[in-house]
């Protein structure tokens, strides 16, 4: 089978010239994975965490909102049908964990997240493929309470299991503690004493503990005596300001991350199977340090993306589906971010700005002014987005509404757009960027840069609230 490169779409950066720092690929993650495999990446991640389809024979939708009027439209996001065969979703996810165990450095770990319809096939893929004595935890994600919906005739199925295996032994995770912060006033509640010194303890008993240890602890002041003179350890707590600081040591059940739904509203990304920053902040701490490579093979919305690069972990990773693509890209265009690439397998990046067109965008400009030096400042205007119908897998009530509010005003129609002031044909680097933060929030629509005064062309990328790409190029006389 001919092996696929990988083909740069876009270079996204606010302006910096670093290299880029993170890579967002756009397509089947087995032929990005041989493609990575051949680039030279076997054994180089750190950690990688996966987070399939469920094998839930639906289809997954976003919605948008846009638009003061709060105008909802429903976007098919991804597909997760398979007959009803479990065969044929195992059939498709172990060739793919075969290569994430290739990309694997020796002491790097996998997480793999699945729930009770396919943990158990998953689990016994994994002690196949990594072996069973590569195996780390069985984590338990409780998210809290769905509510009643989902209880008749059952308990309610509120958790997610999350499988970690070693590439090898010689894999390990971090301790991660959970803290609980807790008012001093009320520390007689939670149990916490105060000693002498103003230092708050709670005890327990003195278990198998030896005279001799404990006559060290009684040096250490960490031994209590009941009124009838019995012994316990004392354990001293962390106090900061007008709190105190109780530390515990994270086991395999987390019950202390709720689900998205009850996310912070800027987190919220309207991605029907988005899962929560706070999951991957654990993860990724857990398993990884500073400038490690980190991956995810099944990206969705891009919350391994987003978390990686706020914790200053490189990042690789991969989305099959247009929408989880542009979503992830605005998302990490809302972050400080490092420059990162937007990637596609090469035989399929000719087609991604939309052959079949749907939209179409007029520029007014660019005005230059002179600004000395043998420079002159470029201004560029987003003058009108018009789309010419819904793009395919959109659904909404009354279509009409949108278009009527698009007619006065094109801006709910438009996510981003950005400009490269001095294109190469080939890869588009944008430098100047506007984005909108929410759905009514407004967008800037003209752009400008100080240039060298000299022939060159000018790009102009526009992505639409469906994560539709359409392109202008300008040519500057010198
Ligand atoms: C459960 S979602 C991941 C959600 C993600 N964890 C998040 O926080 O948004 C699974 C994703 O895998 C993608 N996917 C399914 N098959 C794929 C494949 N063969 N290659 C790449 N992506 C794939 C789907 O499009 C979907 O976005």
């Amino acid at each position: 089978m001919d092996r696929q490169r990988l083909h740069t779409l876009e270079v996204i950066s606010s302006g910096s010239l670093y290299k880029p720092r993170g890579r967002l690929i756009w397509g089947d993650n087995f032929e990005v994975m041989r493609a990575l495999l051949d680039e030279g990446y076997g054994g180089r991640f750190k950690l990688i965490y996966i987070d399939p389809p469920f094998g839930t024979e639906t289809h997954f939708k976003r919605r948008i909102t846009t638009g003061s009027e709060r105008l909802t439209i429903k976007q098919i996001a991804y597909s997760d049908r398979w007959s009803g065969r479990i065969d044929r979703y195992l059939d498709m996810l172990y060739p793919r964990l075969e290569l994430m165990r290739e990309l694997l450095r020796d002491d790097g770990v996998i997480f793999v997240h699945c729930d009770w319809r396919t943990g158990a096939y998953i689990r016994v893929l994994m002690d196949d493929i990594f072996g069973r004595r590569n195996f780390l935890n069985e984590i338990i994600w409780h998210y809290g309470g769905r509510g009643a919906k989902a209880v008749s005739g059952q308990f309610p199925r509120n958790h997610d299991t999350i499988l970690v295996f070693g590439r090898t032994r010689k894999a390990s995770l971090k301790k991660v503690f959970m803290e609980r912060r807790i008012p001093v006033g009320e520390a007689g509640r939670y149990g916490y004493r105060m000693d002498g010194d103003g230092r708050y303890f709670k005890t327990s008993p003195r278990g198998d503990y030896t005279e001799e240890s404990i006559k060290r602890l009684e040096k250490e002041g960490r031994i209590y005596r009941t009124r009838t003179g019995r012994v316990r350890i004392k354990y001293f707590i962390e106090k900061r300001g007008d709190m105190l600081i109780d530390r515990k040591l994270v086991g395999d059940v987390w019950d202390d991350i709720p689900d998205c739904m009850h996310n912070p509203p800027l987190e919220r990304t309207a991605y029907g199977t988005q899962k929560p920053e706070a999951l991957l902040v654990r993860i990724i701490e857990a398993g990884s340090e500073e400038t490690d490579l980190v991956g995810d093979f099944f990206s969705g919305s891009g919350t391994t993306a987003c978390v990686a690069e706020r914790l200053g972990r490189r990042w690789i990773v991969c989305e099959k589906g247009q929408t989880g693509i542009y979503v992830t890209r605005g998302r990490l265009m809302k972050i400080d971010h490092h420059p990162f690439t937007l990637e596609r397998p090469e035989g399929e990046w000719r087609n991604t700005p939309s052959r079949d067109v749907t939209s179409r965008v007029t520029i007014e400009g660019p005005s230059i002014t002179p600004a000395g030096n043998g420079s002159v400042e470029v201004s560029i205007t987003l003058k009108d987005y018009r789309l010419l119908r819904l793009p395919g897998g959109v659904s909404m009530k009354d279509p009409s509404r949108l278009f009527d509010m698009a007619g006065r005003d094109f801006t709910v129609l438009v996510e981003s757009w950005s400009v490269d002031w001095d294109y190469d044909g080939r890869v588009f680097r944008g430098r100047s960027h506007s984005i909108k933060e929410g759905p009514d929030s407004s967008i800037d629509t003209t752009m400008s840069s100080v240039l060298e005064a000299k022939k060159r062309t000018i790009a102009v990328h526009v992505v639409d609230i469906f994560g539709n790409r359409t392109g202008v190029e300008i040519c500057l006389p010198g």
